[in-house]
């Protein structure tokens, strides 16, 4: 071959590789183009898709339309960002405050970590409620409890800083809650502190009731949150439906009358404008329970331990209402103020949630509105005197019942059927019957 034709056939080597190439990389840019994204085999459950819905699906939409917008507009073209949290001018706590009582919420810390999240608690409600934050396992410190030999409460950073949070933005707080048999460590019973000993006498426990309950309005007290605090649940769940008292580590060791000292200690040390609350679930099942464990925590006066009944509210939305009001009707009849301290309305009933549905949506805003309509009615007419009804969480996502949907919010902090329900708003709730 001649020095001229090896140089061609060089070139047109050259060339065709480049070719070959060229198409070789095209055909992968196309398949990943064209391969799918995602699974939508549709194979979640609905109760995944539910959950996953809010958080993940709607955050890469607005992805998805933020990389589409990056190829198609020229780059000199400002993009306007979706915003997915339109403002809502519409709030809880001005509602409730028509009849003079406080709407509140149950945070953890993550609550207060987002922003629209801090936000959105911070104009829709005026109580907090911290969910874990000041239970007994989260405020008695054990290392120092062994070393003083004596209970020893210490709020823990986390705890401090969501009252700060609470303070900072005005909010009441409802304290919760003291003497409970769940979230309290064990080894409190034992002699030193150790579960392996025995159980310490009744003498020692009552003093390290007393010891426990004092200072826990001491640090309340030091740490200035003092005059936020309105209400405190002494005790929780303490009774069974069948009337009996539940069989905790507190009466077996103080005995039957431990509620009674509990309410005195809590009297001589919270500072005088806090009521104290007994609290308890399943409230239309237990009212003769209730009533009679009331009965109990008198004084030798014949008064009241206690100023008020807090009703946890966990309802279904297969509950009957009807039985509900009369529930609270009869324990009003004790003259004690109530309030609704748990309040979350699951679709569906126990153990059955029902499918996140427009319709079970609208069935849960139609009983939101029912309930809480009742409540303004009774109120209005002084035959209730309820001051607060709390609300256990704020958006579905990160309620404790999330497969039942039971909030007033979706994960993206919109408003669902049942906040309007709430906020006896029927047509914007889409009631139509
Ligand atoms: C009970 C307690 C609350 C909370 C809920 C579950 O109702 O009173 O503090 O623990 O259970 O979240």
């Amino acid at each position: 071959m001649k020095g001229s034709d090896m140089k061609k056939v060089l070139a047109f080597s050259l060339m065709l590789i480049a070719i070959l190439c060229a198409a070789a990389c095209k055909s992968e840019e196309s398949e990943s183009i064209t391969a799918p994204a995602t699974d939508v085999s549709g194979t979640q459950s609905d109760e995944e898709a539910l959950t996953s819905f809010d958080s993940q699906e709607a955050s890469s939409s607005a992805e998805d339309i933020k990389a589409s917008d990056a190829e198609d507009t020229p780059s000199e073209t400002p993009t306007p960002t979706p915003t997915p949290f339109p403002e809502l001018t519409l709030y809880l706590r001005d509602l409730f405050a028509e009849h003079g009582m406080k709407c509140g919420t149950a945070i953890t810390s993550t609550n207060i970590t987002f922003e629209k999240s801090a936000e959105l608690i911070d104009k829709q409600f005026n109580s907090i409620t911290l969910g874990n934050g000041m239970k007994p396992d989260a405020i008695i410190n054990k290392t120092e409890s062994i070393k003083a030999g004596d209970i020893v409460v210490k709020f823990p950073m986390d705890t401090v800083n969501m009252l700060d949070w609470a303070k900072e933005h005005g909010m009441a707080l409802r304290g919760h809650t003291l003497i409970w048999h769940e979230q309290t460590p064990s080894w409190i019973f034992y002699e030193d502190f150790d579960t392996s000993k025995s159980l310490v006498s009744r003498e020692v426990m009552l003093s390290r009731m007393e010891s426990f309950i004092r200072q826990v309005f001491e640090e309340i007290e030091a740490r200035g949150y003092s005059d936020m605090l309105y209400a405190y649940d002494v005790a929780n769940e303490c009774v069974l439906e069948t009337g009996e008292l539940r069989d905790t580590k507190w009466r077996q060791v103080i005995g039957d009358d431990y509620l009674k000292y509990a309410f005195t200690y809590a009297r001589k040390y919270a500072p005088e404008h806090v009521d104290l609350y007994y609290n308890d679930y399943n409230e239309q099942q237990k009212t003769v329970a209730f009533k009679n464990l009331i009965e109990t925590l008198k004084d030798d006066n014949g008064n009241y331990l206690l100023d008020g009944i807090g009703l946890q509210a966990h309802l279904y939305t297969n509950d009957s209402l009807m039985l509900y009001l009369v529930s609270l009707d009869k324990l009003a009849e004790t003259g004690l103020k109530l309030q609704l301290t748990e309040l979350d309305i699951c679709l569906g009933s126990y153990n059955n949630y029902a499918k996140a549905s427009e319709y079970n949506f609208k069935l849960q805003a139609k009983m939101y509105m029912d309930l809480i309509g009742g409540i303004f009615e009774r109120v209005d007419a002084g035959t209730l005197n309820m001051d607060a009804v709390t609300i256990w969480g704020v958006t579905d996502g990160l309620s404790w019942r999330a497969g039942g949907s039971p909030l007033l919010f979706d994960n993206n902090y919109q408003p669902k059927p049942s906040f309007y329900g709430v906020m006896q708003m029927k047509d914007e709730a889409g009631i139509t019957w």
